[in-house]
């Protein structure tokens, strides 16, 4: 087994695998339909047995919920639908009491429009707060600029009291705050040590490589017969975004033993070797989205996008190519190895849900393909991310109407793509394929009681999104009763990782770089160890030819996971013979001469 001598600068963070929690969709202990802070509490056995480190908790701060708690009011108060700050207390006790970390979400590049700092701001162009956010005539008589929004529609907001237009990145009533503002940066300073002096161990940021805004607002390009420009190159990674981030790292965060992941859609490997290079002093890992678009066609034609809002091409399908998604690890892998720290994730609130979406969930292959792709993830160098759901292999949802629906971009979407006279078979197809709202439906703990026994199994209370309906094939129920289960398989993943230093620290290779179905790798430590990692995104079978592969782990190799069970793998015969969405991890011996 590997020693433990290859990392100079190590955190624990390192070796931690976080969980994510939408407390809103987690679990209900009050019966009202809505999840909250004590039915977390009730369930941190649960997650203590899957072995996770670190608990990260979506918005639980007061909030209208116009985007389920990113738009907040009050950052030191806790949303009164998810309980009280007693309960807060209690549950990070109940936490530290279990070694569990808490990462909380800081949202700080936008408030709500009913955060009283804007409510001030708006009164008049000379109150104290107007300068808290960004404020802007317009020009002959229009918008300051074209700029599209994130979820459709313009990011500048006329407000009658002043005749000035207010910028919001995201919808209005997010008025993205003024970080130019020093006191606006002494401000959200204040908040974040407030909760760390509480004993919280760091913050997952809001599209934080948002803050840094271009000044004066440049129009940005406009595509051909498009309502709205991207003024995207004007506001992601902005031109202080690092000053702010060092000063924050200064004033804040050096004080603590915390960890920090930034959301930044828009970074690539130059911006995370920046943000997440220790001597740099800025952050700990990024959450890049490079990945999560490989599969959506940005800016290319679809009625709705073209005519109607600046929504991203997450809604134009286009297919997977493994090649350019192993590309991209690779190119991570190596960029960030030794330089900088990756995040490692294929879900979260805002993606849908990654067997139905890379892998198949059919009955006859959604165990097999959830387990191959959580061995794809686990074994990559950086910090895993789980998402609640994932572990029992949870599926996106098709919700027969839209009123079922509940997220404010599927919403915006619909409307939208209506109104550029897209079919509405069109709508739903690709609201099925990429919803937000497919990783919010409840968590799924019960095949037995209704609601999938989320809201505590009381009857007439509806919860605030409906339950798939596969709950009765998939929960936490069944999977805790059957060995063989996705969760018990992440289970391993997660031990192995604390076992073995080398899938922490050791280097990356890619394999078989070109093959358009296996994504093989190899995590190494130069003449100490070797561990190689398959995996067959596909259906079919696929065979490998690789004789010195064969040879070196015929003589002495060892099988550390697999997701077949008949231990072809294991005899070591045709074991380069991959069957439909087949995976497996192997230590090989390291020849010294
Ligand atoms: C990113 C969050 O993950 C998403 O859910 C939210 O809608 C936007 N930022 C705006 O806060």
């Amino acid at each position: 087994m590997a020693t433990d001598n290859f990392a100079p600068n190590k955190n624990w963070w390192h070796h931690s695998v976080v969980y994510q929690i939408y407390p809103r969709s987690f679990f209900d202990s009050n019966g009202d339909g809505i999840g909250d802070l004590n039915g977390i509490t009730m369930k941190l056995d649960y997650l203590k047995k899957l072995g996770v480190d670190i608990l990260w908790l979506s918005p639980i701060y007061d909030s209208p919920n116009y985007d389920n708690g990113y738009d907040i009011r009050d950052y030191f108060q806790i949303m009164t639908e998810f309980g009280t700050m007693e309960d807060f207390d209690r549950m990070l006790e109940e936490m530290k009491r279990r070694q569990l970390k808490l990462i909380m979400d800081l949202v700080v590049n936008h408030t709500s429009d009913e955060h009283p700092w804007f409510i001030e701001s708006k009164k008049s162009k000379d109150n104290p707060y107007r300068n808290f956010y960004h404020w802007a005539p317009g020009k002959d008589g229009k918008v300051p600029n074209r700029w599209g929004a994130a979820f459709g529609g313009p990011t500048w907001t006329y407000d009658i009291i002043t005749g000035e237009y207010y910028l919001h990145t995201f919808t209005s009533k997010q008025p993205d705050l003024n970080w130019e503002n020093p006191i606006v940066r002494q401000e959200v300073y204040k908040i974040m040590r407030w909760w760390l002096d509480k004993g919280v161990d760091g913050f997952r940021m809001d599209v934080i490589n948002f803050i840094s805004k271009v000044p004066g607002y440049p129009e940005g390009h406009v595509d051909d017969g498009r309502q709205y420009s991207d003024g995207t190159p004007y506001y992601i990674n902005g031109p202080r975004l690092h000053e702010y981030l060092q000063e924050m790292y200064e004033q804040v965060l050096r004080h603590y033993n915390i960890v920090t992941v930034g959301e930044c859609p828009g970074a690539h490997l130059h911006e995370a070797e920046l943000i997440t290079n220790p001597a740099r002093k800025e952050l700990d890992m990024i959450f890049t989205f490079e990945h999560m678009n490989i599969d959506g066609g940005r800016r290319q034609t679809f009625a709705s996008v073209v005519h109607s809002g600046n929504h991203e091409g997450k809604w134009i399908p286009k297919l997977l190519d493994l090649r350019e998604l192993k590309l991209h690890f690779t190119t991570w892998q190596k960029g960030l190895i030794g330089k900088g720290w990756n995040s490692l994730y294929w879900n979260n609130h805002d993606q849908p849900r990654i067997v139905s979406r890379w892998g198949n969930d059919s009955s006859q292959y959604r165990v097999l393909s959830a387990k191959m792709l959580g061995t794809c993830l686990h074994f990559l160098s950086g910090t895993p991310y789980v998402y609640q759901g994932e572990e029992i292999g949870m599926t996106n949802v098709r919700f027969p109407l839209l009123a079922d629906y509940r997220d404010i971009e599927t919403t915006n979407f619909h409307r939208d793509a209506i109104q550029s006279g897209v079919s509405l078979e069109e709508i739903m197809a690709v609201i099925y394929r990429k919803s937000r709202d497919n990783t919010r439906t409840p968590m799924q703990w019960s095949g037995s009681l209704i609601h999938g026994g989320f809201t505590n199994g009381v009857a007439d209370v509806k919860p605030w999104i409906n339950v798939n309906s596969n709950y009765t094939d998939i929960n936490v129920e069944d999977a805790l009763n059957d060995s063989s289960s996705i969760f018990y398989y992440y289970q391993k993943l997660i031990q192995l990782r604390k076992e073995m230093s080398i899938m922490v620290y050791g280097n990356y290779d890619v394999l078989h770089e070109e093959h358009m179905h296996i994504f093989m790798y190899k995590r190494f430590n130069e003449g100490i160890q070797e561990i190689i990692v398959a995996c067959n995104f596909s259906q079919q079978s696929v065979t490998i030819d690789d004789s010195s592969l064969n040879e070196r782990f015929k003589k002495n190799g060892r099988l550390l996971i697999s997701n077949y069970d008949d231990n072809q793998v294991n005899n070591k015969s045709d074991w380069l013979h991959f069957r439909a969405y087949e995976t497996w991890a192997i230590e090989l011996p390291v020849e010294t001469e």
